[in-house]
């Protein structure tokens, strides 16, 4: 809708199984963030809602390996995603989470609802069952081959890599992601949303009425599965970790969690109205509102089907205007993964690069993988900070700002005549609201963001033709009047950056002394007002933007490289060709215990041991030295293979080998009987 009376706009609800990193801003929050801001701006009414996604198999596997309650991870992760967001400016007008009250009554009441109108199919089936760990496979739990692109790394519910969204028994070779066996098949209950039954309608909804304003990549998507015939889902669960299903005959089980999350947007919508004394309603109700999703590519299905699907059978609700997923930015030429930790975790770069909050925010729209996937390098980031931030606009504030305060000890100066070059340049300024406006419009993040980027050029390339550093030797009064004009181009970037780089608005804004000037807003720009006036006084110069060295980028570089490192060594090598017995009866492998220890002069690995093995006591050479310490060895016990034939290492005869065993991070570590009265020279066998 063109001019809708308020809007409604959602950030995906992160997994709280894990912190949130450069790929979460880049695809969702910071657009998001962007496109509210900039409504706001226009004083549109805006609810831009989020919160935690706490249910769900990813959570349930999260506290499985780390030994704790689901509770607990996302009490966790809840508290370290919201801060995140909040050091980086999102500004949510409400950040809830899906195990709040509030919730648990919404998607319960939601469900019951559907039920209660017989949208649902209640259907006994046979599922996938995991004997041994004596529960149902659904979703993350289940892992086998996507029918559609032959990933063998599915999930249940839905392939990451092809971005299709199956049952779980359609997948190819199942196996439980719990204890990696064949599953079995079970009879149980569940309840299903027809999907075929809202075929057509999703066909003439988006593909015959959205086709203009929607991004490809999304149609193409909803295309591909509306073409593939959709088919019933199951909406329930049986898991315990969820909300529980609210009808009666459904102990046990849970409402799956992609159907009780996207209701999550509007139990936070609500919550953040009954905190500001406003209806609710009209933000899903009501026909003049424009609802937005902002999410990940692999989210489209859900958004685009399944939940409009959910909205429509209900009956009362609104539909999404438009749903403007991105692809997803990958991280120095791999695919981003919490697993592997190859990820930039946004509050490790705060502790790394704190107040550059603004910076990360240009770099990732700058490089925004608004219609294909994309690429995070750290060079980039140096790049788009130190020729873009700091070269272009930090620059051209920093001249207006310093010659403002040598000239006119900061006080702005009158403009007098307006030459033609003036008058342009002040037309080009009026100009540029609408065309940042057209492009966010149509959710052009990197667009609007270089349009920006142009105002500041504007402002050099005047100040460069004027060069008032040299006339205001020959013509003071002219300068005074191209200083307006820089000033004017100065204050209109700082409103215009707002919605891009927060922070540096502020900042800019403090600079100019008109923080406090709330009559500065995106009309003025295009009203062509006067946004700071002759004679008022503004602060010294500040730097905006910081260079970033060359040895700031590589320790970030060296970071992933470590990270490169560990994931490779935790490989395991594959299992060595068959020996028979007598083979293995040859080693004669004696417990002992190191007596004496000193490293080998010149080498960097090297120990030379004395060993207490039972049957005598024996010097041995064992390359150790880069993971102990000689002095903290003394009394280790140990197993040794004895029987190894002496040889001459650096001048010493070793008689033996110490058996070691990786340990983390490139460290050995001693193989020891696991009590102390073994005697030495016991045999290992
Ligand atoms: N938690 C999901 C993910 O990270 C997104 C949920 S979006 C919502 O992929 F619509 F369900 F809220
Ligand atoms: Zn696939």
């Amino acid at each position: 809708m063109q001019n809708p009376k308020r809007y409604t706009i959602t950030a995906a609800l992160p997994y709280t199984n894990g912190p949130v990193h450069i790929g979460h801003l880049a695809g969702v929050y910071v657009p998001a963030d962007i496109y509210a801001r900039y409504l706001r701006l226009n004083h549109k009414d805006v609810a831009f809602v989020c919160g935690s996604d706490e249910h769900g198999v990813p959570i349930t596997l999260k506290a499985k390996a780390e030994g704790i309650s689901p509770q607990a991870v996302v009490d966790k992760y809840h508290e370290i995603i919201k801060t995140s967001f909040e050091d980086f400016g999102i500004s949510f007008d409400n950040y809830s989470r899906t195990t709040a009250k509030i919730h648990h009554e919404t998607a319960s009441g939601f469900f019951k609802d559907l039920y209660e109108q017989g949208k649902f199919i209640e259907e006994t089936s046979a599922q996938l069952y995991d004997e041994e760990a004596n529960q149902f496979l659904a979703d993350r739990f289940i892992i086998g081959t996507c029918p559609k692109c032959g990933n063998e790394e599915s999930y249940g519910d839905q392939c990451e890599n092809c971005g299709t969204s199956h049952n779980a028994q359609d997948l190819i070779n199942p196996k439980s992601a719990i204890t990696g066996n064949i599953p079995s098949l079970k009879e149980t209950k569940h309840w299903y949303l027809p999907l075929n039954e809202y075929q057509d309608w999703l066909n003439d909804w988006i593909l015959k009425g959205h086709k203009a304003d929607w991004k490809t990549n999304v149609l193409g998507q909803v295309k591909s599965w509306i073409d593939d015939g959709l088919k019933p889902r199951a909406v329930t669960r049986d898991l315990d970790w969820g909300i529980q299903v609210p009808v009666p005959g459904a102990e046990g089980k849970v409402l799956y969690v992609w159907f009780d999350a996207p209701i999550g947007y509007i139990s936070s919508t609500k919550e953040w109205a009954s905190r500001v004394g406003k209806d609710w309603e009209p933000y899903w109700k009501s026909e003049d509102t424009n609802l937005v999703h902002f999410i990940g590519k692999d989210n489209i299905v859900f958004h685009c089907i399944i939940f409009p699907a959910m909205l429509k059978a209900q009956g009362s609700y609104i539909l999404p205007e438009n749903v403007p997923a991105n692809e997803f930015l990958n991280l120095e030429g791999n695919k981003i993964s919490t697993s592997k930790n190859w990820a930039v975790w946004l509050h490790e770069y705060l502790q790394d690069f704190p107040d550059k909050q603004d910076v990360l925010r240009y770099a990732l729209t700058a490089n925004a993988p608004e219609t294909k996937d994309n690429d995070f390098t750290w060079k980039d980031f140096q790049a788009r900070n130190n020729n873009e931030l700091v070269a272009i606009f930090g620059n051209f504030i920093n001249r207006v700002v310093v010659l403002t305060n040598k000239y006119y000890e900061g006080i702005v100066p009158e403009s007098k005549d307006l030459t033609t070059l003036d008058q342009q340049t002040l037309d080009q300024l009026a100009a540029f609201p609408e065309i940042i406006s057209s492009s966010i419009n149509r959710y052009r993040f990197r667009e609007a963001l270089s349009e920006l980027m142009n105002l500041a050029r504007l402002g050099n390339k005047y100040l460069a033709d004027e060069e008032p550093w040299k006339q205001i030797k020959t013509n003071p009064e002219r300068v005074q009047t191209i200083m307006n004009v820089a000033l004017q181009i100065a204050a209109g970037l700082s409103i215009l950056c707002e919605p891009f780089l927060p922070f540096t608005s502020k900042k800019l804004k403090t600079i100019l002394g008109i923080d406090a000037l709330d009559s500065l807003e995106w009309q003025s720009v295009i009203d062509r007002k006067t946004l700071i006036s002759s004679g008022h006084q503004i602060k010294k110069a500040e730097l905006l933007f910081a260079k970033i060295e060359d040895k700031e980028i590589q320790i970030q570089i060296d970071k992933l490289e470590a990270t490169k490192q560990s994931n490779a060594e935790e490989i395991l090598e594959p299992q060595k060709e068959t020996i028979n017995f007598e083979d293995f009866t040859k080693l004669d492998i004696r417990i002992g215990t190191i007596l004496e220890a000193e490293k080998i002069p010149k080498t960097k690995k090297l120990l030379k041991l004395k060993v207490d093995v039972g049957i005598d006591i024996r010097t041995i050479v064992s390359g150790i030295a880069e993971s102990f310490k000689p002095e903290d060895i003394i009394g280790q016990r140990v197993s040794v293979l004895v029987n190894l034939a002496p040889r001459n290492l650096r001048g010493v005869e070793s008689q033996g080998m110490i058996l070691m065993s990786d340990a983390p991070e490139g460290k050995l570590c001693f193989i020891e009987p696991d009590k102390n009265s073994v005697a030495n020279g016991e045999k290992v066998s």
